[in-house]
């Protein structure tokens, strides 16, 4: 499988030597982490083809089957403080609807602010976690993680999430080669990373255009609280900024949104 990424990637590309593969692991991001945390460089790449703890936002799993996703994670070592990259996840999340667009022949609509849509079913989602240098207060490195559905028919979905799951080959309509999806995915990471700090302003504008969100009657979830609004617009840091139904507007910046249409709710 690793040869096979490889070979999708450009002659010379810079993190060519930093990839490792892994036929079974925990978790990316947790081995990323770890690897991070004793010094691994900027730009190492993980891929595993199967995940038995994959984790998602909000504590919760995110189901990894053996040879139909593909799931990787990065190391990133921005030298910038943590508030400067607010904008990660979704700088990523725009880099996916490309890698999927050139991988699938069709570009993902993103669900604010991690998941990657089509026909109101998930695709993906992905996972950024940071670590902050106790001394001086910058970002020490990021993980970003990302899961993407590739092969998978209904019947490789549990129950629970068989009706709001979808995989790029059942909605392209044909095989998607795995191999390339993660070549495409590694390359807009990397031409995501150069932009990273540099192009904001584009990077956000571009997240606005593939974000199915904006414009929509949402659901703030927070525990057993639920709080209704519409998505209006989204911040020069991530965040959804949202008029509720007392009138006020106010920028989201964490815990889970309901989309009307999607994932059942009506
Ligand atoms: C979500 O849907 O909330 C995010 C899912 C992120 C899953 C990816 S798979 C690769 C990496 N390793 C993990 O354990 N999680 C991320």
């Amino acid at each position: 499988m690793k040869n096979a990424i490889l070979s999708h990637l450009p002659v010379g590309f810079p993190w060519k030597d930093r990839i490792a593969y892994f036929e079974t692991v925990d978790s990316t991001n947790t081995r990323a982490k770890e690897l991070a945390a004793a010094g691994a460089p900027h730009g190492t790449v993980l891929i595993a083809g199967h995940q038995t703890g994959g984790r998602g936002r909000l504590g919760r799993s995110f189901q990894s089957p053996a040879g139909k996703g593909v799931y990787l994670s990065v190391i990133l070592r921005p030298e910038c403080p943590p508030q400067q990259l607010m904008h990660l996840t979704c700088a990523a999340a725009v880099a996916m609807c490309e890698a999927v667009q050139e991988a699938a022949g069709f570009r993902p609509g993103i669900k604010w602010t991690n998941d990657l849509v089509c026909g109101g079913r998930k695709l993906g989602g992905i996972l950024t976690e940071l670590s902050i240098e106790p001394g001086t207060g910058l970002v020490q490195y990021a993980i970003v993680g990302i899961g993407i559905n590739c092969t998978q028919q209904p019947e490789d979905f549990s129950p629970e999430i068989r009706d709001i799951a979808a995989s790029l080959s059942s909605i392209a309509g044909k095989e998607v080669n795995a191999a390339a999806l993660a070549a495409a995915m590694i390359f807009q990471l990397y031409r995501m990373d150069a932009a990273l700090l540099t192009k904001k302003a584009a990077l956000m504008e571009a997240y606005r255009k593939d974000c199915i969100t904006l414009g929509q009657d949402i659901v703030l979830v927070r525990g057993e609280e639920k709080q209704y609004g519409t998505a209006l617009d989204i911040d020069e840091e991530g965040g959804l900024l949202v008029r509720f139904r007392d009138g006020n507007i106010r920028a989201v910046t964490s815990g889970e949104i309901s989309v009307r249409g999607m994932y059942g709710y009506l």
